[in-house]
């Protein structure tokens, strides 16, 4: 193998990613935020920020797909006699003697050096402020006075992420700013109906500023030669319309081996109605200026930075794993959890990707992406719950997306994908096995949001249920609507003009028989988590509130028959595992879908795409036909028609034309995303299917293989996106060029690997009483312990393999045996030892 350049490395002691070469073969970004107020933030600074809302307040400007790629973020300009430098490279590229940037938990510290002055920045969001702080260290390395001129700089964006690109001849008029001292404050349409502004602070007096972008860049010049930077000038521009922007200027000087610390502060502040104004024509900066006392002093900041960090260790500590692999403890014990927050945070919303006004908060992304979140913020996972299911439409079927700001549902996009409905049960029992907290069910949930129209939690799960159950078609399998989770294969759009949109035009219902194994699958696997939680309700709900050992409360109030109700949902489930042995085996693997005419789609008798993955992954996850050898066969043939060096693909093999029958899926060049591609989003499916056979072996094998610490090591050129992160997508083995990753950060993946190596590689596994343990494992595994927080418990897991994949046959609480393989649940701290 060629050897290929290295950009970073892992630092896992600071839980930091280190780029050491600033012209990595794509941005590498991180995040910025844990809640409200978030920013983008690439290895040389470029990105943005917004609060809530990608789309709708976007508070910095961003051009996606530029020319040169990522221009446009904070951008400190150095000016040292002649040279003009930025400490992350970027813009004005002028080569650096030293360069790193460090990624880490929600901060990311970007150092250059040059001509022996250092400049190190440490960008984070503090807990529970609207304001994302930039702390500027200056140090003067060398032995002579350094006189050094500073400008910062940002672009202002006007709120609306989407007419900000597209209605200019309304915005070059409506740009506003007002200045205060060290202060530029972004006002446009704040006289109107915006109750909001934005501010950019520096905690020292400035000798000037500017505020209009032609004047401070000049209109002929660029970010990499501001005119004003390189003459050393500001020319102190006041912004009427056009693009208002922000930058300081300071002029700094330095003893040899001197420092100073400037801590700058871009700020959002939402004012009540009747306090807009302090005069007329004049912002009220009362809550700006308390926002900027809490933060101007170094002090100040490096303690707002321990907090964050303190919430980190925190948040990491509630799962830890030991195995002394350390491709695989840094995975699962840093990054992967960390890429989980950021996309129970952004959806599929805000990435280098994902533009921020595309996409909102997907029903069935979200309900995935709180699996892998739920053990961190266990009460922000419950409110997104709510939020999700407030949605929902009384039949059961919901919205596609909603808007994080206003938490609406999306009319642009709409509803019909079938698959919708039923992530709401994995999301919350996922939710009620972490925390045992059953009242959640009890919940009382509107439909589309309208109020008055509340039903309990609860009834909203049933009517998932129902949604499928509802909307078979002619072979009694689920029909796909819209389509399921492959949004491309679009069987009831039939589409000849490049103009339409396959996510939204038609969804022929009327006599379609298409039908989705993906769904029937997943139907299975939460039907059953559904009637589990029937029965468990109806087995405790009048005992459990008064037991004194147990947290848990169960739902008095719902008048269900849960009894009745999980025989009801058992014969559905049954029925539907008869209707997949009987239609929706192919001999060697489970078919895909029927299409619209009831034609086969993943069969061996198609030319093309004869197999998919998704319905080897659920229909395994789902164990339908264990008993008859399918879910071996399924398994094997992944192994033999999908494996590729990189992962699994999506189907193969790839379609090499369009088929007016299956839409967008079919519309991709052989080998990319949905055609073919490695979709790690549904690797980990299979890797589950694995798992519940037992073959711990084949789950290694296939897991390792997307594992960006496995990635990061061999193919990083190759690889192109960040080594730290999931990607959705790698290029499959009809690709030009395989393994090359996209679409980095905002993937299903994450919380599936999450989901995949938590509980059922290692094994640990929650549920209403306890924690299940059933480890999955390669034969080379070692011993390894997991420490778990577990609601008001602490677990000491360890866990002695002996060579087996599979099978526990042993387990010891505090020294005494414990018959099966739930340890019980009680508060306090236990160690267990388990054998397998
Ligand atoms: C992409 C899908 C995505 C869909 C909806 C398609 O173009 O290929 O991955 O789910 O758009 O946004
Ligand atoms: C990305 C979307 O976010 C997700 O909802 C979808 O399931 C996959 N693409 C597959 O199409």
């Amino acid at each position: 193998m060629e050897q290929q350049k290295r950009y970073g490395h892992f630092d896992d002691q600071h839980r930091e990613y280190v780029i050491t070469d600033p012209q990595t073969p794509w941005p590498w970004i991180n995040y910025l935020g844990n809640e409200d107020f978030f920013s983008l933030i690439s290895n040389t600074a470029g990105g943005y920020s917004f609060y809530k809302d990608a789309k709708f307040r976007r508070i910095t400007r961003y051009r996606y797909n530029n020319v040169p790629m990522d221009n446009g973020g904070r951008y400190f300009y150095i000016k040292d006699g002649d040279t003009v430098w930025n400490p992350g490279w970027k813009p004005c590229k002028t080569p650096l003697d030293f360069y790193e940037c460090r990624h880490g938990m929600s901060y990311t510290r970007i150092m250059g050096r040059k001509n022996g002055v250092e400049a190190s920045v440490l960008f984070f969001v503090p807990l529970k402020k609207w304001a994302e702080v930039q702390k500027l260290t200056l140090k003067n390395d060398s032995n002579e006075t350094k006189t050094l001129k500073l400008f910062s700089f940002e672009e202002w964006c006007l709120w609306n992420a989407a007419t900000d690109m597209e209605n200019f001849q309304r915005n070059f008029s409506t740009g506003e700013v007002e200045i205060e001292g060290s202060t530029i404050y972004h006002k446009t349409e704040y006289r109107e109906r915006r109750n909001h502004y934005a501010f950019y602070h520096v905690n020292a007096p400035i000798q000037g500023f500017d505020t209009d972008r032609e004047t401070f860049v000049g209109l002929y010049n660029e970010f990499s030669d501001p005119q004003a930077v390189m003459e050393g000038k500001p020319r102190n521009s006041h912004a009427h319309g056009w693009s208002p922007i922000a930058s300081h200027y300071i002029e700094v000087t330095l003893q040899p081996g001197e420092s100073k610390d400037f801590v700058f502060l871009l700020g959002y502040i939402e004012n009540e109605q009747d306090k807009k104004f302090s005069a007329p024509q004049v912002i009220n900066k009362d809550k700006a200026h308390a926002l900027i006392a809490e933060l101007d002093t170094t002090e100040k900041v490096d303690k707002a930075f321990a907090e964050l960090c303190e919430y980190w260790d925190s948040l990491l500590n509630i799962y830890k794993v030991r195995t002394g692999n350390d491709k695989l403890d840094r995975m699962v014990n840093i990054w992967n959890q960390y890429q989980c927050m950021v996309t129970f945070n952004f959806s599929r919303s805000a990435s280098f990707f994902e533009s921020g006004v595309g996409r909102g908060m997907g029903f069935r992304d979200s309900n995935q992406d709180l699996v892998g979140f739920v053990h961190q913020i266990p009460p922000r996972a419950r409110q997104r719950i709510i939020d999700i299911a407030s949605t929902q439409f009384p039949d059961g079927g919901c919205y596609h997306q909603y808007q994080p700001l206003t938490k609406r549902g999306n009319n642009d996009i709409g509803g019909g994908f079938n698959d919708d409905p039923c992530w709401l049960i994995f999301g919350t029992v996922a939710y009620i096995k972490e925390t045992g907290d059953f009242s959640i069910l009890d919940e009382m949930v509107p439909f589309d949001n309208q109020p008055g129209s509340e039903v309990t939690l609860f009834e909203h799960l049933k009517i998932s249920m129902d949604h499928v159950i509802k909307n078979l078609g002619p072979h009694m399998l689920p029909l796909i609507g819209r389509a399921d989770w492959n949004d491309c294969l679009n069987l009831n759009c039939f589409s000849w003009d490049p103009n339409e949109s396959f996510q939204t035009t038609e969804n022929v219902s009327e006599g379609t028989k298409a039908e989705s194994l993906m769904i029937a699958g997943l139907f299975v696997v939460t039907g059953k988590d559904y009637i589990k939680l029937c029965e468990y309700l109806s087995q405790h709900r009048d005992t459990k509130t008064q037991s004194d050992n147990n947290k848990t409360s169960v739902p008095l109030c719902l008048c269900v028959d849960f009894k009745a109700e999980a025989e009801r949902m058992q014969q559905a489930v049954d029925a539907m595992i008869d209707a997949v042995k009987k239609h929706g085996w192919d001999g060697e693997w489970y078919l895909r879908a029927y299409d619209f005419y009831g034609r086969k789609i993943g069969s061996n008798e198609c030319d093309e795409a004869k197999i998919f993955i998704e319905s080897q992954g659920w229909c395994t996850m789902a164990e339908i036909g264990a008993e008859d050898g399918m879910v071996a066969k399924s398994l094997d043939s992944c192994k033999k028609y999908l494996e590729c060096e990189h992962g699994m693909v999506l189907n193969n093999p790839a379609f090499t034309k369009y088929i007016y029958e299956y839409g967008e899926i079919s519309s991709y060049p052989e080998g990319y995303k949905e055609n073919a591609g490695i979709f790690c989003h549904n690797n980990p499916w299979v890797i589950i299917g694995e798992c519940l056979a037992g073959r711990g072996n084949d789950a290694w094998s296939h897991y390792a293989k997307i594992l960006p610490s496995y990635v990061e090591e061999k193919y990083q050129t190759l690889h192109k996106v960040e080594p730290y992160v999931n990607c959705q997508m790698v290029a499959g083995k009809d690709a030009f060029k395989p393994g090359e990753g996209k679409n980095s950060w905002l993937t299903g993946t994450a919380a599936w690997m999450w989901y995949t190596v938590s509980e059922f590689i290692l094994g640990i596994k929650p549920d209403y009483d306890g924690i299940r343990i059933d480890p999955c494992l390669p034969e080379t595994a070692t011993d390894y312990t997991v420490s778990r927080r577990f609601r008001e418990a602490e677990y000491e897991i360890t866990i002695h393999p002996n060579g087996a994949q599979k099978g526990v046959k042993a387990i010891t609480l505090d020294g005494q045996p414990v018959t099966g393989t739930v340890i019980p649940y009680s508060p306090g701290k236990h160690t267990v030892e388990v054998t397998m």
